[in-house]
């Protein structure tokens, strides 16, 4: 299907890593390895207590500025929660929702996911909503079945006419920080089906806008190969994320592909 219809992102996930004032240093160091950025949108996913000073240093700058997660509530009595309008009044124009360590360790379901995704959306930002299998379900032969699920129920809570500004981010839970990324073809295969259960929901000119990222061990040497398949618009990097240099080859790698098309 043709790329032309939806945008290439990579973002940055950088999970519980850095301090507030490494972030100026970090975007100094970025910033001049980028020219070539016009290719695909940038964003840094950053905790919430990031977010101001990397909005700062990235003035001026085409990178977005993201978020990790979200509160499903809109406001009041949830102590130690953040909600979509902070967000979306600090700049923030992504919000990861659902990723795997959220959902196995502070026990968020499909339903939160969606409720997440759809509060983000009313604010004006967008979701990366993060799906993926556990290797026992890989193996098992369940990862369709499993993935079909969390994108259908996360997707049931946005609006029709918003489904086309979100993200869906195919995360396999073994590749994740392992080291061990998918192969090109086993990204593939489950990107293209979560294309094709868009499709069959929402139709055709939907699904053929929507990004769809895959993330897990994603890094400079692999990036190029997996940004070249049909249905991969992108990634989300954790660990090559917090290195300037690596972060730059693999949005790099976004515009040898394009330029290869
Ligand atoms: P990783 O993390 O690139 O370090 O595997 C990706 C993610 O969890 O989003």
């Amino acid at each position: 299907m043709n790329k032309k219809y939806r945008k290439a992102i990579i973002a940055g996930n950088w999970k519980m890593n850095m301090l507030p004032t490494e972030v100026k240093p970090f975007t100094e160091e970025l910033r001049p390895l980028l020219p070539r950025q016009k290719t695909c949108e940038v964003a840094l996913c950053v905790p919430h207590t990031h977010i101001s000073p990397l909005r700062r240093s990235l003035k001026d700058s085409r990178i977005a500025v993201g978020a990790e997660d979200v509160s499903v509530h809109d406001k009041g009595a949830f102590t130690g929660e953040v909600a979509a309008d902070m967000l979306a009044d600090l700049g923030v124009h992504y919000v990861i929702v659902g990723h795997s360590e959220r959902r196995a360790n502070h026990a968020e379901n499909d339903f939160m996911v969606g409720a997440k995704a759809a509060a983000v959306l009313e604010k004006g930002m967008n979701p990366i909503i993060c799906v993926g299998e556990t290797l026992e379900q890989r193996e098992r032969g369940l990862t369709m079945e499993h993935i079909g699920y969390q994108v259908l129920a996360a997707l049931s809570a946005v609006p029709d006419e918003k489904v086309r500004q979100c993200v869906i981010a195919y995360e396999p839970i073994w590749a994740i920080g392992t080291g061990k990324t998918a192969t090109p073809e086993e990204a593939e295969e489950v990107c293209e089906g979560i294309r094709a259960i868009i499709r069959s929901r929402h139709g055709a000119r939907v699904a053929r806008s929507v990004s769809i990222l895959y993330g897990g061990s994603m890094n400079a040497k692999k990036a190029k190969e997996l940004l070249s398949m049909p249905d991969i618009d992108g990634g989300i990097i954790g660990g090559a994320s917090l290195k300037p240099a690596d972060f730059a080859k693999i949005i790099d790698a976004v515009a040898e592909v394009s330029e290869e098309d």
